[in-house]
């Protein structure tokens, strides 16, 4: 099989790439280890900021997120009992969040490349390693059906995540690695409940840290701080409803709606970048290439960021010849990264604010 474009991982990254190529006029294939409605239904980020919410509308995505996504002015941060506001669009030139889910992200993505566009993504056809990334028909080796079978490409992007194989594919000593391990995770409920607050809750305790965020008017988002072997299986709805509680400003705690979960999953905290983003025909983007913790809700605007980058140096490269925005994408990208490294970072840390 033969493509342009090569995408391992059909998350945000691969999907909303496929889906600007495409638009111009670039094939691409997708493959991804998992099912379809597994990629659907993984829950995850939440805000999405205005630079990701103007590129999903410009890959032609973004209809149903102007409709149903909820805009959202500022953020509260609570301490010592009390709640602050932050109002965004006063310190940021007028830029707002806004506030949709990262499962209705990807579905609208999927119905718009897949079901609309007829574009190919192979499900359940895990890569296992990228080869010839140094020439000009890199190739992608992959599962399916139990076969082994060979993607030859112009360009390959790796979308695959943090646990994927295109950063692998790479020699070690090709690539430079910085990482950071928070000794604490995320614990993570999805519940049919009215948020709160119509804004979010940024808290800080000396139990742990909390977050109150949402998915909609009837669907809320909540996190507490937990130690890192934590597991799900210790803990019940009224068991994470009494430890959010207690991490809040009394009134907020008292206004707090509970209900069973629709979901419950632990997020370790982690820092990772890898310099550079690109090696030769092989282009690394989203958290294939960085991690950051969720706390800063970077990490998916970040995925986009790079799209953005590499689909406008592919574009320029297929429709004018020019290599220059390939040559500065790892650069470019990773200029963005790092500030989002460092916010996370601080924004992780435990002191009070
Ligand atoms: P992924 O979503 O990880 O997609 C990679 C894809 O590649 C997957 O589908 C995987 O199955 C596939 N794959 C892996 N290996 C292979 C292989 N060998 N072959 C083929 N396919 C493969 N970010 C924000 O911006 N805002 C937030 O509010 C926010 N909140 C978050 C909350 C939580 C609890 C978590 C966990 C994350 C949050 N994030 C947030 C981060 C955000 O979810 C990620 O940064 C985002 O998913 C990155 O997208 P991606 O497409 O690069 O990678
Ligand atoms: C969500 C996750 C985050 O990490 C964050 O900072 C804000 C919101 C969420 O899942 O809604």
């Amino acid at each position: 099989m033969r493509t342009q474009v090569g995408i391992i991982g059909s998350g945000p990254s691969g999907l909303l790439l496929a889906r600007l190529l495409h638009l111009q006029g670039i094939d691409t294939v997708i493959l991804e280890s998992r099912s379809r409605e597994y990629v659907a239904s993984r829950v995850r980020a939440g805000v999405i900021e205005q630079g990701m919410a103007d590129l999903l509308r410009e890959a032609k995505a973004g209809e149903r997120m102007d409709r149903e996504g909820l805009i959202h002015e500022g953020i509260n941060i609570a301490f010592d009992g009390r709640l602050e506001r932050i109002d965004f669009p006063k310190h940021t030139n007028g830029k707002v969040v806004m506030v949709y889910g990262q499962t209705e992200i990807t579905y609208d993505l999927m119905k718009a490349h897949i079901d609309e566009a007829g574009g190919i993504v192979h499900y359940e056809a895990p890569a296992i390693r990228v080869e010839g990334y140094d020439t000009e028909s890199p190739r992608i080796i992959y599962e399916q059906n139990g076969d082994q079978k060979e993607l030859v490409c112009d360009f390959v992007a790796g979308c695959d995540g943090f646990h994927g194989v295109a950063r692998k594919s790479v020699p070690a000593d090709e690539i430079k690695t910085f990482e950071r391990t928070y000794p604490f995770g995320w614990l993570g409920i999805l519940s049919d409940v009215p948020p709160v607050k119509e804004e979010l809750i940024y808290a800080n305790h000396e139990r742990g840290f909390a977050l109150c965020s949402m998915r909609s008017h009837t669907r809320s988002r909540y996190y507490v701080q937990c130690a890192i072997d934590d597991k799900v299986e210790n803990w019940t709805d009224d068991a994470f409803w009494d430890e959010l509680g207690r991490r809040l400003p009394p009134e907020t705690a008292e206004n707090v709606t509970t209900g069973p979960r629709l979901e419950m999953s632990i997020t370790p905290l982690h820092s990772f970048v890898a310099e550079p983003l690109r090696f030769g025909r092989l282009f690394l983007a989203g958290d294939a290439g960085h991690i950051v913790p969720p706390t800063g809700a970077k990490g998916l605007n970040l995925a986009a960021s790079d799209i953005y980058y590499l689909s406008r140096a592919l574009i320029t490269y297929y429709k004018e010849k020019r290599t220059d925005l390939l040559d500065r994408y790892s650069e470019s990208a990773l200029r963005r990264v790092w500030k989002a490294i460092r916010f996370s970072w601080w924004y992780t840390s435990q002191d009070k604010l």
